[in-house]
Parts: C-alpha cells; structure tokens; sequence
C-alpha cells in the first residue's frame, strides 16, 4: 500500500501530541479517582497524581518546550511564558494539602492549561510541527525522565498564600474560582 508508510510517519509526528494529551487525560482521571467519595481524597491516588503532574510539567519544561525553542533557532516560543507561569501556580497548588477549594482551583486551572497546550494550533500542535524530524529521539528522552520528589504538604497558612500569588501571576484569581466553581459539597 503507498500510502502506508506516509501514514506511519504521521502517525509519527502526531506522537508528541498525543503523549501529552494522555498523559492528561490519565491525570484527570487519577484525581478524579482521588476524589471520588465527597469529602474524602485517598491519599495514595492523589500522591499519585501530584507525583505524576509534576512529572508532567517537568518533561514539558525539560524536553518538549526547550527542544521547541532549539528548533526555533532559540527563538522562545511566545506561548511558553504563559504556560510557565501555569505551571507555576500548579506546583504551589501541588505544596498545600488538598483542600476541597484547592482541587476545585486545581481542576479549574488545569481544564484551561491543558486546553492552550492540546487547542488546534496550541502548544503541542506547535511544539510537534517544530521538532517533526526528532520526535522518536524527544519521546525516547521522555521515557526516560524520573519522578520528581515531592515533600509532605506544607499545612501552614504561608503557603496557601503562596499558592494564591503564584495563581494571580498567571493571572487567576484563588477567591474568585472558588465562588464561582462552587457545585459541591464536602
Ligand atoms: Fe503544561
Ligand atoms: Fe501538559
């Protein structure tokens, strides 16, 4: 068949994408998971999920976002500062213990993170076409990249605080989503 090769080097191509976008989709369902009897999150799904978002963000701002950069001709991509600050304000919320407001801010921030980074002609659409000629050597390097540590939850009010900064630098507002996401009870 002559089209078949032609198709497996875009099955190729679309790679990238499609290892991020279910790596999302596997996160959204582990907190989903850890959070699944009201008032209660099980803490070894939800270790599960910090673990592996912040895996996530790391693969995203060690490999995929800086080999985008390279293959720009190190231009930054202008869509990355925004997500850096995301991922920011993720990680601080990844610091605190999960709080029935913080997994509402959680979930609220991720739905429109993951959705810049999977949007036609979004981050990963953008990443993927840059760096066409080195997927299978960029997915072999994300095979490769190793849990990212984490400590207890930080339970003083500092860092609740933090967090609410890290959100309003990318530009969320901590009060305001947990007002308006208000749809469950504990
Ligand atoms: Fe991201
Ligand atoms: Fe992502």
């Amino acid at each position: 068949m002559p089209g078949f090769i032609i198709h497996t080097k875009r099955e190729l191509n679309k790679s990238l994408y499609t290892f991020f976008t279910e790596d999302h989709h596997r996160l959204e369902a582990l907190l989903d998971k850890a959070t699944a009897t009201p008032g209660f999150v099980d803490p070894e799904l939800y270790h599960q999920f910090r673990t592996g978002l912040l895996k996530h963000i790391k693969m995203e701002e060690k490999v995929l976002f800086p080999a985008a950069q390279r293959a720009n001709g190190n231009q930054p991509i202008p869509l990355a500062a925004r997500l850096k600050l995301d991922h920011g304000a993720i990680t601080s919320l990844m610091v605190v213990p999960p709080t029935e407001e913080v997994i509402k801010v959680i979930r609220h921030v991720l739905e429109k993170h993951d959705l810049l980074e999977e949007e036609p002609g979004g981050m990963y659409d953008i990443c993927e076409k840059l760096t066409a000629g080195e997927t299978e050597a960029l997915l072999e390097e994300l095979g490769k990249a190793t849990e990212v540590p984490v400590h207890p939850f930080n339970e003083a009010s500092y860092a609740l605080e933090v967090a609410k900064r890290t959100l309003a630098r990318a530009g969320f507002d901590y009060a305001d989503i947990v007002s308006q996401d208000q749809t469950q009870n504990s």
